[in-house]
């Protein structure tokens, strides 16, 4: 979901609907906006089921004021629908609240409501928070919303108007992300930075816990208590263009061919030729406790999860510390055994996934050290982490991860270089990665420079009802992001397996019908990967394979270039990236927001 709130002199409407547009692809199955002013009386709202394009379809001429809040939704509680939209009213149409994320105690606290005579519009939970405030006696805005704030429990960003306090927005963060844009003669609060850049770069990240007045020409912030706390604004690095399509139909075409620069960034300003290593400035874990280190647990969730599967391989092989990737999801509901020697790496391109930093959270409450590798700067999994590597793929905006995979997987790199080189990587392996590195990027173009012919593959394949993905060792993480990527942007059923255990089962579904895409890489593993091959012909099934030399036994090779063996898989997911969105064009599907996703799961 996404939260946009503005106060200010300009006409409000038209910025809310361009801070929602920012935002929608966090969720989008409804989108509403509330707003007043001075000369206006009252408050005036529109909600719609859909797209935010629905919603400014309805908004009518005479919409004006110059406070507002606006949201888009990604329904939790309650179908998707136009009464439970947000913002949402109180009885007498005084108090607006937007949301973000799930209020635990709201069916006990709904009931009491109901009982005292209060009467629910919707379903939502965040309905709950405008009664709650509406009721509250106390003599500010602030004071009611803390009162409010007081009894429920569970995850929130709020930003709350009042027709009684037209002067103000008052928002609140607990687990859901709330920032601040600070202008001189207007302030912006926003669920993420993508809403505020085109009118702002300041900004003020509010921690749990915290809460903010915004008037036009000043804000504070002070503790859900009331402690003042001293909030200074930071500046975003990202510009507001990088938000644009700059000329591709999608974005997510976009963010796919932006990939040699961003690479480039990653690499920017840390490559040590000196000593074959890597400069990693916000790491905070010196060469002792680099050394002391005696296993990695990566977390993750989706395409995230997937790189931390390739950084583990990555840091096993050049550090030679035994590592491994879970499911932040899955490893947060297991009771963890949290081992002081374990160093844990939590992956995130927003920062904010729920999950991830539930695990974070409970990680730290347990004494564990936590590097983030982590794309959005200043995020909540930034900053709860001690220490980490920066991403800096730019902002992506497509729900589904594609430069920000490839990036990550290269400071997966960058990671297990530097742990390499403290402990007993050679110098001339040092200088083969880094060597290596420095021929992502150009690589990564000749690998564009095919989507013709991948276009046309595409189209071959497109028919499948469902895809087998196979790999073996570096290839089968990559197999399992490319089988991730096709079922969430075309809707194709896809499956990734080990190679190796192809004949342990699934071999059983080979014919000619389910295609499989095979991730052949020339190193020690070669020949296993070809006798898999022969296996798979043998039951007529068709193949395409992505490798570094045609394959004679698939009925179509996808070429890319060597690199060294340990940072190959980083260049084999990006022709599949391009197989899956023209898979999807083909389909007809909806390419930037697939059905039922959102870009950040800020909820559990
Ligand atoms: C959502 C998105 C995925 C993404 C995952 C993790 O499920 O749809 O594309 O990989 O969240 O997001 P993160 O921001 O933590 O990398």
């Amino acid at each position: 979901c996404g939260i946009v709130g503005y106060i200010g002199r300009r006409d409000v409407a038209p910025l809310l609907l361009e801070g929602l547009q920012r935002l929608e692809y966090r969720g989008y199955d409804s989108a509403g906006i509330i707003v007043t002013g001075p000369r206006a009386a009252g408050l005036k709202m529109i909600k719609a089921k859909g797209r935010v394009r629905d919603l400014e379809a309805r908004i009518p001429k005479r919409f004006a004021g110059t406070t507002g809040i606006a949201h888009t939704r990604w329904a939790t509680h309650g179908a998707p629908s136009d009464v439970n939209a947000h913002p949402h009213l109180d009885a007498e149409g005084k108090v607006a609240v937007v949301h973000n994320g799930i209020i635990d105690n709201a069916s006990e606290l709904r009931a009491k409501l109901v009982a005292d005579g209060v009467e629910f519009l919707s379903e939502t939970d965040t309905e709950v928070i405008t009664h709650l405030i509406a009721r509250s006696q106390a003599e500010t805005l602030e004071e009611r919303v803390r009162d409010a704030l007081r009894i429920i429990e569970g995850t929130y960003g709020i930003a709350v108007l009042h027709a009684d306090f037209p002067d103000r927005i008052v928002a609140a963060r607990n687990g859901s992300p709330v920032v601040l844009g600070i202008s001189e003669k207007e302030m912006f609060v926003a669920s993420d930075v993508a809403a505020l850049v085109a009118h702002t770069r300041q900004i003020v990240t509010l921690d749990d816990g915290e809460m903010a007045t915004l008037k036009s020409d000043d804000f504070r912030t002070y503790t859900i208590e009331g402690t003042r706390t001293t909030a200074s604004p930071t500046t975003v690095e990202w510009e507001a263009e990088s938000y644009d399509m700059g000329g591709h139909d999608t974005y997510m075409h976009k963010e796919i061919c932006e990939q040699p620069d961003a690479v480039d960034r990653v690499l920017r300003g840390r490559i040590d030729e000196r000593f074959a290593t890597v400069r990693l400035g916000g790491l905070n874990l010196d060469a002792r406790e680099a050394r002391a280190v005696r296993r990695v647990k990566i977390l993750g969730c989706g395409t995230s999860y997937h790189a931390g599967l390739i950084g583990a391989q990555m840091i096993e092989e050049l550090a030679r510390i035994p590592a491994d990737a879970e499911p932040a999801s899955e490893f947060r509901y297991r009771n963890p055994v949290v081992d002081p020697d374990t160093l844990y790496v939590a992956v995130s391109q927003s920062g904010e996934t729920y999950d991830v930093l539930a695990a974070v959270q409970e990680l730290k409450r347990k004494g564990a050290r936590v590097l983030g590798v982590v794309n959005v700067v200043g995020s909540a999994i930034a900053r709860e982490a001690d220490g980490g590597v920066y991403v800096h793929a730019g902002p992506e905006v497509c729900v589904v991860s594609t430069k920000c995979f490839t990036n990550t997987t290269v400071a997966f790199a960058l990671l297990a270089l530097h742990l390499g080189r403290t402990r007993d990587l050679s110098v001339s392996d040092g200088r083969r990665i880094i060597e290596g590195l420095r021929r992502l990027p150009g690589q990564i173009s000749e690998v564009l420079a095919q989507e013709d012919r991948i276009r046309k593959l595409a189209l071959e394949y497109a028919e499948a009802r469902s895809m087998m993905f196979i790999g073996r060792v570096r290839g089968y993480p990559v197999a399992r992001e490319a089988s991730l990527k096709l079922k969430e942007v075309s809707y194709v059923h896809a499956e990734a397996y080990p190679a190796s255990e192809l004949k342990h089962g699934p071999l059983a579904l080979i014919e000619p019908a389910l295609p499989t895409v095979a991730i052949v890489p020339d190193d020690d593993l070669l020949e296993k990967n070809r006798a898999a091959l022969e296996e798979i012909k043998a039951r007529d099934g068709r193949i395409l394979a992505v490798a570094h030399q045609e394959q004679p036994k698939a009925d179509h090779t996808i070429v890319v270039p060597k690199n060294e063996d340990e940072l190959d898989p980083i260049l084999m997911g990006v022709p599949l990236q391009l197989l899956a969105y023209h898979t999807a064009l083909a389909l007809g599907r909806d390419i930037d927001k697939p059905r039922n996703l959102a870009k950040s799961v800020t909820v559990e």
